[in-house]
C-alpha cells in the first residue's frame, strides 16, 4: 500500500459526534472487547484514553499477547499491520488508514528486492518501520529499542544488509561494531530538527542533557548525551540527574515525559526555520473523533493476503524470540 500524500481523512459527521468523546470511546471499546494501543507520538487526548502506550517493540509485544477481540491501533500503518500479522484472527482497526510513514514509503518492496539481489549472501535485518512486503523479504525485524542487541547476536561470518533507515543503521553499526550495507532511507520528521536551535539550547542550558532518537541525522546524534527508542528516552528522563532535558524526537513524547518528571524542564528541539515539521504528520492524522468512529463502524480494518502475512510473520517472531 502506498501513502503518497498526507491528508486529513474525514471520519464521522460532526453532527453525530458525541459531546463526551472519551466516555463514548470507553463504552464502545468495552462493548467490542477492544484494546486501544497507542504510540507516544499520538496526540495527548489519545494517549490519555489508551489502554496501553509504548514504543514499537512494546506495542508489538502487547499486540502479540492481547486476548481482546479487536485491536485499535493508534499509531501508523506499519504498526497496525504488524499487529494484524501477529493476530490474523482479530480485527485490527487504524483510525485513519492514511497514517503511513515516510520511512516505510522510502523502501518500496520491488526496489528492495532488487537491492537484496545485489547482496545475495547478506543476512537481511529490517527496521519495523517498513511494509509487510519488505518484512516478508527480511530474515529479522528489529526496532530502535533492540536493534543493537540483535545485530550483536548475528553470526560473524555473514555480512548484514540493514533497511530502511540509514541513520539508525549508522548508529547500530557504531554501537555493534558490525559493518552494515545500508538502504538509503530516512524519516522526514527526525531529519527536520534544527542544528542551530539545538546548539542554542545547549548554550542557554549548559547543564541540560540531550536525549535523541537514533533516527536523527548523525551530526545531531553526535551532540546527544543519550540515544534510544522512545521508551528508553522516557526511562532516561527519569533516571538522569539532569534537571533540564533537551528532547530530539517527535514532541508527542513530551506528554508522557512531563508526567514522569513533572519537576524537570523539557526543551523540545524545533524543526529547521521554526517549522512545525518535527511533529509527525502521519501520526497526527489519528484523532479522538476518528478513534470513536472506527470503534462505531469497525472500519477501517487492516487486511492482508495470507501468504504475505505468513512470510512477514517469520522475521517478526524471530525478533520477539531473540530480544530480551
Ligand atoms: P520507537 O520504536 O522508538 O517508538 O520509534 C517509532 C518511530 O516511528 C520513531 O519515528
Ligand atoms: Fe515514520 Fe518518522 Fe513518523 Fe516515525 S516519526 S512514524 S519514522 S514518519
Amino acid at each position: 500500500m502506498v501513502f503518497a500524500a498526507v491528508h486529513n481523512t474525514s471520519a464521522g459527521s460532526a453532527a453525530n459526534t458525541p459531546a463526551d468523546l472519551p466516555t463514548a470511546i470507553r463504552t464502545l471499546s468495552r462493548e467490542r472487547n477492544a484494546v486501544i494501543l497507542a504510540h507516544y507520538y499520538q496526540e495527548d487526548a489519545i494517549q490519555d484514553i489508551a489502554d496501553f502506550i509504548g514504543d514499537s517493540l512494546e506495542l508489538s509485544r502487547k499486540a502479540a499477547s492481547t486476548d481482546a477481540d479487536v485491536i485499535v491501533f493508534c499509531g501508523v500503518h506499519f504498526m497496525a499491520e504488524t499487529a494484524k500479522i501477529l493476530n490474523p484472527g482479530k480485527i485490527v482497526l487504524l483510525p485513519d488508514l492514511n497514517a503511513g510513514c515516510s520511512l516505510a514509503d522510502a523502501c518500496p518492496a520491488d526496489a528492495f528486492a532488487a537491492f537484496r539481489e545485489q547482496h545475495p549472501d547478506h543476512f537481511v535485518v529490517s527496521y519495523i518501520n517498513c511494509s509487510a512486503a519488505v518484512k516478508a523479504q527480511s530474515d529479522l525485524i528489529c526496532t530502535s529499542s533492540n536493534a543493537v542487541e540483535l545485530v550483536k547476536k548475528l553470526p560473524l561470518d555473514r555480512p548484514i544488509l540493514f533497511a530502511p533507515d540509514q541513520n539508525l543503521g549508522r548508529w547500530v553499526q557504531a554501537q555493534s561494531g558490525r559493518e552494515l550495507s545500508l538502504w538509503p532511507g530516512s524519516c522526514m520528521v527526525h531529519e527536520s530538527f534544527s542544528e542551530q536551535a539545538l546548539l542554542q539550547l545547549k548554550l542557554d542550558h549548559p547543564d541540560a542533557e540531550v536525549l535523541a532518537h537514533p533516527e536523527c541525522l548523525p551530526h545531531l546524534l553526535d551532540l546527544a548525551d543519550f540515544i534510544g527508542s522512545t521508551s528508553k528516552l522516557l526511562l532516561r528522563a527519569e533516571d538522569s540527574d539532569a534537571q533540564s532535558l533537551i528532547v530530539l524526537t517527535e514532541p508527542g513524547i513530551l506528554h508522557q515525559m512531563q508526567q514522569r518528571v513533572p519537576h524537570k524542564l523539557l526543551l523540545p528541539v524545533p524543526g529547521a526555520d521554526g517549522c512545525s515539521c518535527n511533529a509527525c504528520p502521519y501520526m497526527r492524522l489519528n484523532t479522538l473523533e476518528k478513534l470513536w468512529h472506527c470503534l462505531l463502524t469497525m472500519e477501517p480494518q487492516i487486511t492482508m493476503d495470507e501468504q504475505l502475512r505468513q512470510r512477514a510473520l517469520t522475521p517478526i517472531q524471530r525478533m520477539l524470540e531473540m530480544s530480551a
